[in-house]
């Protein structure tokens, strides 16, 4: 059996080459309060976008991270790898087993 372990602490600080480009979400104070939370850690603070056309449309991302609602991960992953992006998707990947296309 193996037992969960917290993340080692190192694992929570940001990684200094990794720049949060472009943040998403259609409720924009979600989105702004993380955005003033890296500006606070004297990170750039990166646009806030209501969609992810939008963010794409911006330019300047080379990875997406779907970190929404379960349901919505498999839209967002194939419409950021349409644009030719790296994608990280939470868990799960879809709430569907059979999904054209997934
Ligand atoms: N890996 C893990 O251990 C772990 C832990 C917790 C949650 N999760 C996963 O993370 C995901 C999010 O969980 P949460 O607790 O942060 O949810 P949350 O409800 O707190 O946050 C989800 C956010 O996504 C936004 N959103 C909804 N539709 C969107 C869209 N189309 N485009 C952009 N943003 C959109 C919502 O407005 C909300 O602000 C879930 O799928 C969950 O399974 C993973």
């Amino acid at each position: 059996m193996r037992r969960h372990r917290p993340p080692p602490r190192r694992g929570r600080r940001p990684l200094p080459d990794l720049e949060v480009a472009a943040l998403v979400d259609p409720y924009a104070p979600a989105a702004e309060a993380v955005a003033d939370q890296l500006a606070a850690l004297g990170r750039p603070r990166p646009g806030v976008h209501p969609d992810l056309a939008s963010a794409l449309a911006a330019g300047g991302v080379d990875v997406v991270a779907v970190c929404t609602l379960s349901g919505t991960h498999a839209d967002l992953a194939l419409e950021a790898l349409e644009a030719g992006v790296h994608v990280v998707v939470e868990k799960p990947s879809t709430s569907r087993w059979a999904r054209p296309g997934a």
